[in-house]
């Protein structure tokens, strides 16, 4: 048996409960994991609420279909199920399982093969646990959908949260000029982190000021499409990973269309979990990407933590110790 936290309906942390489960048993192509490390995340905020809507589409529309939440593990392979040939016993791995049925609230998860890489020797499990999902998205944001270019001005916004600063680290390998935009508590932090120019979002809309910027990362995206024109350069590329729904479906709609017309760029990222995930092993080992953990804290400490995150009080990624 193992422990686990169970996601009976959605709804506030009342709903995560500390249960005794049976300990999967990895299926064709699966492997087993021992979890030491988990951490929070928005997906397994959105699920648990049940919201936006739209989220309900992968988890259930009535009720949840996912009963054990966590989008990221970092462990040690405890077996395999037949036709694995990449992991072994004893391998040290981490990943996003957010498309391999989550589970990381609890001791053990069985995942597909394909959601796993194996650790840096010098990576700790609170480390691992900490990069695939916020740093994929800062990366396939910049990098594969942005096609980020040395030396340009980049701008961030929401750039103090999990996905803002991994953006920061990868911008600044490129080369680049970086203005990051997030509440003004967060600001000599990241100064303190490496930005050239911050801007407090409650007192300045940065889409109304006359800079203009090459490629504009944006996890808080709050504004009809064509505002992100008048600050984005000849060439220029608005990405958005997230902010408010509508604004989300209005540049998914039309930015191909205006990109057309405008020759400037402004897309929508699907993460795709775990894919570049060497690139950032690459960054870490060689020093240039730091994690920032906010933590750790105990297992029980989960739906504690699902709270803060939920109010937005965290810094860094909150990571919890499993086992
Ligand atoms: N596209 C995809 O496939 C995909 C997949 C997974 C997640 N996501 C999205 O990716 C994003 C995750 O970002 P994250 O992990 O970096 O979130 P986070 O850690 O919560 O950081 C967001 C930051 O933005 C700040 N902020 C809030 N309102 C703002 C505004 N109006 N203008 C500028 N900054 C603002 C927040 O500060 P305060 O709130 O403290 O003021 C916080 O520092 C979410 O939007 C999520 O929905 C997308």
């Amino acid at each position: 048996m193992m422990k686990a936290i169970v996601l009976s309906h959605y709804g506030k942390t009342d709903s995560l409960s500390l249960v005794e489960k049976a300990i999967p048993q990895p299926k064709e192509g699966e492997v087993l994991v021992k979890v030491h490390a988990t951490s929070v995340n928005d997906f397994d905020w959105q699920i648990m609420c049940g919201k936006p809507f739209i989220t309900r589409l992968v988890s259930g529309i009535l009720k949840p279909n996912i009963d054990v939440l966590g989008t990221e593990i970092a462990g040690t392979v405890e077996s395999v199920g037949p036709g694995v040939s990449s992991f072994a016993v004893g391998d040290r791995v981490f990943g996003d399982v957010s498309d391999a049925g989550f589970g990381g609230f609890a001791e053990y998860a069985s995942v597909s093969q394909t959601a796993l890489h194996n650790m840096p020797d010098l990576m700790t499990f609170q480390q691992a646990v900490s990069l695939p999902h916020a740093s994929l998205l800062a990366w396939q944001g910049l990098v594969d959908l942005g096609n980020i270019k040395q030396g340009e001005s980049v701008l961030i916004n929401g750039a103090g949260g999990g996905v803002g600063v991994f953006a920061l680290h990868i911008a600044k390998e490129f080369g680049c000029e970086v203005t990051g935009v997030d509440h003004a508590l967060k600001l000599d932090f990241m100064k303190g982190l490496g930005f050239d120019h911050v801007i407090d979002y409650q007192k300045t809309d940065f889409t109304a000021e006359a800079t203009r910027y090459d490629l504009i990362l944006d996890v808080k995206t709050q504004h009809f499409p064509t505002r992100y024109l008048n600050v984005l350069n000849e060439g220029g590329r608005h990405i958005t990973c997230g902010g408010n729904t509508s604004s989300m479906i209005q540049i998914a709609l039309l930015g191909h269309l205006i990109g057309k017309v405008t020759g400037k760029r402004l897309s929508v990222i699907m993460l795709q979990p775990n894919q570049g995930l060497e690139h950032i092993n690459k960054m870490f080992e060689s020093g240039t990407l730091k994690t920032h953990i906010d933590g750790p804290f105990s297992f029980e400490d989960i739906p504690r933590e699902m709270a803060r995150f939920g109010r937005g009080e965290h810094i860094g990624k909150i990571v919890i110790n499993v086992v």
